[in-house]
This record gives C-alpha cells, sequence and structure tokens, in this order.
C-alpha cells in the first residue's frame, strides 16, 4: 500500500496495473480496499487501478473528527493528484462509496472519464434510519466495532453466499471487526447527514453504468432502476446471485459488466 500525506490524513492506496484506463475503487461501509479483492485481481492486467483506503479505514489515517461525503471525495482526487494520474478516472463506488462518487462528480468532474455505482442510494436518509446512524456512532464508541459488525453482516449479502462463500463472510467480518470505531463513528454521522442528489440525475452527462445485486435489501433494485432512468448516460446492470456486495459475491459478473462499459469509453 502506497501512503500519500494530505496532511489532515494519510490516505493509504492499493495501485496496481500499468496499462489502460484508470479505475479507482471506493469501498462500502464500514471497510477497506481489500473489498474489491476480485476487480483488483481482474482488472490489473487490463487498467490501472487506485483502490483507496478511505480516511480512518484500512490503513488510512485520519478520519476522527466530522466530516462529509464531500470530504471523502476531496481526499480520494488529492491523493489521485499527488499520485501523478493526470487522465481522467472511472471512478467506481460501493454504497457509501458511491455517496462520495456523486460528491466526486459534483466537485472534480473535470478528473472523471466515467461513473460505476455499485448497490447505492442517490436519497438521504429517512429521519428513523438516520436516528440510527446517530446511535451507532455513538454506540460504537463504547461497544468496539464488533458489535457493529454482528449488526451488520446479516444484511450485506445474500442468504446463498453464507452457504457458499463463508470465507469471505469471514473476511468482511474480521475487516469490520478491525475497522477504528472512530471511523465508523465519523462516517456514520456523515452519512446521516448527507444531502439528497436526486436533483443533479439529469445533469450527470458522463457514461455511468450502475450495478445492483438482484437480492440487495439496502441499495433495492428498483430504487437504483428509479435513479438510473433520470441519468442521460446510464445503464443498470443486475448481477444475480448477490446482495448487498455484489463485486465480493458474484465477482465474474461483476467484472463482465465492467469490462463491457470499459470497452465503451475506449476512443
Ligand atoms: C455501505 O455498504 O457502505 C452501507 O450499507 C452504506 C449505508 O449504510 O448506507
Amino acid at each position: 500500500m502506497k501512503k500519500v500525506d494530505l496532511g489532515h490524513a494519510k490516505i493509504a492506496v492499493h495501485l496496481a496495473g500499468d496499462k489502460g484506463p484508470i479505475l479507482a475503487l471506493a469501498h462500502g461501509f464500514p471497510l477497506d480496499h481489500s473489498m474489491w479483492k476480485y476487480q483488483i485481481e481482474y482488472f490489473s492486467t487490463r487498467t490501472r487501478v487506485v483502490a483507496f483506503d478511505l480516511r480512518g479505514f484500512g490503513q488510512s489515517t485520519g478520519g476522527s473528527e466530522n466530516c462529509t461525503m464531500a470530504d471523502y471525495a476531496d481526499d480520494c482526487a488529492a491523493a489521485l493528484t499527488a499520485l501523478g494520474f493526470e487522465k481522467p478516472v472511472v471512478f467506481c463506488g460501493l454504497s457509501m462509496g458511491g455517496y462520495v462518487a456523486w460528491q466526486f462528480w459534483k466537485r472534480h468532474r473535470q478528473m472523471l472519464a466515467g461513473l460505476i455505482l455499485c448497490d447505492t442510494r442517490a436519497a438521504a436518509d429517512t429521519e428513523e434510519v438516520a436516528r440510527g446512524r446517530r446511535r451507532m456512532a455513538f454506540d460504537v464508541l463504547a461497544r468496539g466495532s464488533h458489535f457493529v459488525a454482528d449488526a451488520m453482516l446479516p444484511r450485506l449479502m445474500a442468504p446463498q453466499t453464507f452457504e457458499q462463500f463463508p470465507d469471505r463472510v469471514e473476511m468482511l467480518r474480521r475487516v469490520m471487526a478491525e475497522t477504528s470505531p472512530e471511523a465508523i463513528s465519523t462516517a456514520q454521522r456523515a452519512m446521516a447527514s448527507r444531502i439528497d442528489v436526486t436533483r443533479w440525475l439529469p445533469q450527470i452527462d458522463i457514461p455511468t453504468l450502475a450495478i445492483c445485486g438482484v437480492e440487495d435489501e439496502i441499495s433495492r433494485v428498483d430504487e437504483m432502476e428509479t435513479f438510473t432512468e433520470q441519468m442521460p448516460m446510464a445503464n443498470l446492470s443486475v448481477i444475480s446471485s448477490a446482495g448487498h456486495m455484489a463485486p465480493l459475491e458474484n465477482p465474474a459478473a461483476v467484472n463482465e459488466a465492467i469490462e463491457k462499459f470499459l470497452e465503451t469509453l475506449v476512443d
């Protein structure tokens, strides 16, 4: 992992591959770059992969102060610049990483060749959901990250993933349990106060691929279909045998969708 010192945080970045388009990967909550294991393996022979640990997560530092989805996006932009990436990137975010991707588009669109939005939402939280996040943000500091792993894991993947790939389930549990309680608390508060970006959708006129696990309970297919239809250059790919963690649950299908999308970008 390379560490980029931004002053307020050191951002850890996994770099792989040396040719082709630049695929920048932003993980979901409360995870790190390792959730992209199968995309990093597959795309490192075809693209340049830049997989971030967002501020406070994985091997990155920072993240104990208040921050916003825009701050995570700015960190990614600053890290790409510091690493010398000059060409526009394809920014791919899962769930919380998708909330970061909206902000990346808003704030750094000159750095974008395309967007990939995996298992994510455009709408803000309901008041009830936001309250639940703020409760977790408080509780995790007292109870530790194991409690978050236990609470979240059952909803993250499709039932058959738990049966067929217990190693992947354990990997996620381990990453969540090892994530710092402060980073979890900060991110939950940041997600609770994130804005509804639905009104941006008609303006997002760059090539966009949306990806959704057919059994995703958190970012549902019908909701992703609705927001994709409002984006002028977006298509939705629904992934079989997968829930919220589609890239980890059915990597072959996700990689195929991403590869086809990247081919359409080649000029
Ligand atoms: C994620 O996977 O990043 C989370 O489910 C996002 C969220 O809690 O909204």
